[in-house]
């Protein structure tokens, strides 16, 4: 396998710093995770970040912020800097997620702007595109998820554009009522991805597929040959949700 195969999971506003201690120790405990051929993430909310980090720095488990600030520092009042996340043992940080873009007015202007911060504080980026429902046609899809990706990566040398990892979430396949994208139409709209963001990164980019993954549709969508990886919410929000997504999903992308 060239690259490895992502599994992670944003846990959203969910979770007290002794839930998020627990759902390490949990972790910590299944010895399989470490030889299982993914790399897994874990992203809590700001307030468990750095005991999450420090849990896992042990592990092979990557953990991350689920956003960060544009600027390196100032008056910002409310606001957490991509250093602030490094600080905390993050290496990770998701950017543009929908739920940003749709209640926190993020624009693609506003996601670069965090892209470029959070590579300069050293931060691998993780960023989220998708349509809306309105949107919800594979040509039409393609047209927005090609814009938020090169607008995510605009003005970067190709050597830092490479280093941003994308992942598509359809708006209308997220959390409570979504309706998980097929196999199919995931791998058609990540090949197209992967194709709009080519020029600009020097290589195929690594893309993730995010938006109701469950234990009944990991393994499909895992065999896809353009999902690099898979985003979770709610079936990974319990640590044995993401163990038993993750064994499932190992036993399938090895030889991928
Ligand atoms: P979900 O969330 O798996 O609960 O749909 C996915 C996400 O928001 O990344």
């Amino acid at each position: 396998m060239a690259r490895p195969f992502w599994l992670g999971t944003g846990w959203k506003m969910n979770k007290t710093r002794s839930e998020a201690a627990a759902y390490c120790a949990t972790l910590e405990a299944a010895s399989d995770l470490a030889v299982l051929p993914l790399q897994l993430f874990v992203l809590p909310p700001f307030t468990a970040l750095a005991e999450v980090a420090a849990a896992l720095a042990d592990t092979p488990i990557m953990v991350g912020a689920q956003n960060c600030h544009w600027a390196e520092a100032g008056a910002w009042t409310g606001e957490i800097s991509a250093g602030q996340v490094a600080d905390c043992g993050a290496t990770l940080v998701e950017l543009g997620h929908s739920e940003r873009r749709a209640h926190f007015g993020e624009t693609d202007a506003l996601i670069n702007a965090k892209v470029k911060a959070a590579l300069s504080a050293g931060l691998t980026p993780l960023v989220c595109v998708g349509e809306t429902a309105e949107e919800r046609d594979l040509d039409a899809a393609a047209v927005t998820v090609a814009r938020q990706a090169r607008m995510a990566l605009s003005g970067l040398v190709p050597a830092d554009a490479a280093r941003v990892l994308l992942a598509y979430e359809p708006v209308w396949a997220i959390g409570d009522g979504g309706e998980p994208a097929t196999p199919a139409y995931a791998n058609a709209i990540q090949g197209s991805i992967k194709n709009a963001v080519l020029d600009l990164a020097g290589q195929s980019p690594t893309v993730l597929y995010g938006g109701s993954v469950n234990p009944g549709n990991a393994e499909a969508l895992a065999l896809e040959p353009e999902i690099d990886g898979l985003f979770v919410g709610r079936a990974a929000w319990q640590p044995a949700g993401l163990l038993a997504l993750a064994r499932q999903v190992a036993a399938v992308v090895e030889g991928k």
